[in-house]
């Protein structure tokens, strides 16, 4: 069986990684699928987010892993045509419940042989996002652990021109 893991990937976290690593084991091929989400803009392109996800599957030595990428259309039809039998998507806390519940539900309204399936975050992972890892490195904090160990110097130096260190800021009274 063939899953499909979509998701903006801005850029891919521990937590991503995990339940890469866990869906490999449960499915004979797992399509990783990068998506321009409209609602956000990202802070690495297409081509980099790929690049890292490759890089990181390759590190951890997974073979039945492989990453592809869309600009426009629906998830289920880029599901589709990769021969994908489900949507594999990953919980953390009740906060991502409604929206996935929202999308699951939509997406089975429109492609009903296409479930979705929900794998829990694994618990140390379960505060991390890629907007927290974003916010780390633009405040000079370590993100050692929290990304894949091969892409921490590019999230580093993507954030390296804008690091906002602690400072008293003077503030004049009128
Ligand atoms: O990692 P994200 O940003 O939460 O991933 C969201 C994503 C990209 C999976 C979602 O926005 C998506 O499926 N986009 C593709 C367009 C689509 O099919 N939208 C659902 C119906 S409106």
């Amino acid at each position: 069986m063939i899953a499909v893991y979509p998701g903006s990937f801005d850029p891919i976290t521990s937590g991503h990684l995990d339940i890469i690593e866990r869906s490999s084991r449960l499915y004979s091929e797992v399509v990783i699928l990068v998506a321009v989400n409209s609602s956000k803009q990202p802070a690495f392109t297409l081509e980099q987010r790929v690049n890292m996800i490759e890089r990181a599957v390759r590190s951890s030595g997974l073979v039945n892993v492989r990453v592809e990428s869309f600009t426009s259309g629906l998830l289920v039809d880029h599901a589709e045509q990769l021969g994908g039998h489900v949507i594999v998507k990953g919980l953390r806390a009740m906060s991502d419940f409604e929206y996935e519940f929202q999308m699951a539900l939509l997406n089975r309204r429109l492609k009903s042989e296409i479930e979705t399936v929900f794998l829990m975050t694994a618990s140390e992972f379960s505060y991390l996002s890629s907007s927290i890892v974003k916010e780390l490195a633009r405040l000079g904090g370590t993100i050692s652990g929290l990304v894949p160990d091969v892409i921490v110097d590019q999230v580093r130096e993507r954030f390296a021109g804008q690091i906002e260190t602690a400072g008293a800021q003077r503030v004049e009274l009128s």
